[in-house]
């Protein structure tokens, strides 16, 4: 008997690798995804917890869903519902007391056990919670891949945060930080290259404090070398990462793999060093600056992205500048911006020199439309360019394709749908902040094709 099953996802790239997981693992019950929740047998909202806006959106969203489940009951049915991610780690009771029609609450390193926790929902009549870090590892009991890849497709190498920003949840909802061996990555990466795959991301709430245990690759460079020994696998990236985990190795391989896209998120968060160790971030403005002058001289087209959060506790208009400047001096190809938000555990909420509301407003525009400017002038300076693209959906008009550059930005070009999951060159005609506009240059290079199709 095939089960609807309905997933929604928040929060970052790490929760959707998390989702597609979760319909691995009730796939052996029955359950086939489904784009709605309406008439879902099971419902699972992988949730976010990084900021309070986040948060508050499951809360909403459980409101929907009521409506939804008493609807299906009225009708004779039964629909389960579950909140799993970092909400469901950090406030399990408290979902379980705000939305009683909640049936399981499971966290980030449980939902291996769904199935058992599906069964016990059904006798218990919902309300089970787990929110264990249990000592077997998830990944170890996690079943194959149950739907083919997109053609660029996340695997996670490392979970988990041991640098205890000020600001943040992750250490708390994620746990320590935790590398899977290398040997099971590669595996999975064969698996997903083979089942059409043509770039993988590899993705970690740190994932430059991947480690080797297995004696074959000691770091990141290591296993980006390692994958890139598999055929077919044409594209590599890995996010999201931190300064002070940049080793030689890797900064080296971003000069000599070429798998390995020219393209690096390396958050910053504020441009001011008082803010910086105020955060508990281990680094000065100056560190990060070096970092960046290291990974240029390896790779000298290198496009960075960062993350910002202004209005921290303490942040004056000097400090604010402070990130400003730098913001203009690297000249970011792409940067996520927010206004801190205070979370509860974290040592920051505590702190007594919060910023206004209207204060962290207008430093947010204000850093909002100077991101928007290095990306318009960074994308602006690709046109006319020739590039490698890879195709990875339909566009928005019939005939049109999505694609990445190598820098990791947005195409849209008219290309047959039979391109998607293969690289193929791209002429650059057109540029905005947010995304390119290209034509097709010729047919695709055999050494650039995937080997999806
Ligand atoms: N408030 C605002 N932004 C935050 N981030 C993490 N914690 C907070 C917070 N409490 C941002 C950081 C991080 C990104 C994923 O989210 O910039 O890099
Ligand atoms: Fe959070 Fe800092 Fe760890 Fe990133 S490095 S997950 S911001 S604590």
């Amino acid at each position: 008997m095939t089960r609807k099953l309905f997933v929604k996802t928040y929060g970052c790239q790490m929760n959707v690798y998390d989702s597609a997981r979760m319909a691995d693992v009730l796939a052996p019950l029955g359950y086939a995804p489904s784009d709605t929740p309406e008439g879902a047998d099971m419902v699972v909202i992988n949730t976010c917890h990084i900021r309070e806006k986040a948060a508050e959106k499951v809360y909403s969203e459980l409101g929907r869903l009521r409506l939804e489940k008493e609807a299906r009951a009225a009708r004779g049915g039964r629909m389960t519902i579950a909140v799993a991610g970092c909400v469901a780690q950090a406030e399990g009771e408290e979902v379980l007391a705000r939305a009683p029609w909640v049936d399981i609450v499971v966290g980030p390193q449980a939902y291996h056990r769904l199935p058992e926790l599906v069964a016990r929902a059904a006798r218990a009549g919902g309300g089970v919670l787990d929110t264990d870090f249990p000592v077997e590892s998830k990944f170890d009991a996690l079943p194959g891949e149950s739907a083919p890849p997109g053609p660029a497709a996340f695997l996670t190498v490392q979970e988990g945060c041991d640098k205890f920003c000020a600001f943040c949840v992750v250490p708390y909802t994620r746990g320590a930080e935790f590398s899977r061996p290398a040997a099971a990555i590669e595996a999975e990466a064969r698996r997903l290259v083979l089942r059409g795959a043509v770039e993988l991301v590899l993705l970690g709430q740190n994932v430059t404090a991947w480690h080797g245990n297995d004696g074959t690759a000691t770091g990141l460079g290591g296993l980006l070398r390692r994958l890139a020994t598999i055929p077919g696998l044409a594209r590599l990236r890995y996010t999201t990462s931190h300064p002070r985990d940049m080793d030689d190795d890797l900064i080296a391989a971003h000069g000599n793999l070429p798998q390995l896209m020219p393209y690096l998120h390396l958050p910053v968060q504020s441009g001011s060093d008082r803010i910086l160790a105020a955060m508990n971030r281990g680094h000065r403005a100056a560190d990060y600056l070096a970092v960046i002058g290291r990974l240029r001289r390896a790779r000298p087209d290198i496009a960075l992205a960062s993350d910002f959060i202004v209005g921290f506790p303490g942040e004056s208009d000097a400090d604010f500048r402070a990130t400003l400047a730098l913001v203009r001096e690297i000249g970011y190809a792409q940067a996520y911006s927010f206004k801190y938000s205070a979370r509860p555990g974290t040592p920051a909420a505590s702190l007594v020199q919060q910023v206004p509301e209207d204060e962290k407003e207008a430093r947010l525009a204000a850093l909002q439309d100077a991101i928007a400017r290095g990306q318009a002038a960074f994308n602006g300076g690709s046109v006319g360019r020739t590039v490698e693209v890879l195709f990875e959906h339909d566009g928005r008009h019939a005939g049109q394709l999505v694609g990445r550059t190598p820098h990791n930005q947005s195409v849209y070009v008219d290309a047959p749908a039979s391109l998607v999951g293969r690289i193929a060159y791209v002429r650059l005609v057109g540029a905005n902040a947010r995304s390119l506009a290209g034509a097709l240059a010729g047919t695709p290079a055999m050494h650039l094709q995937g080997v999806a199709g």
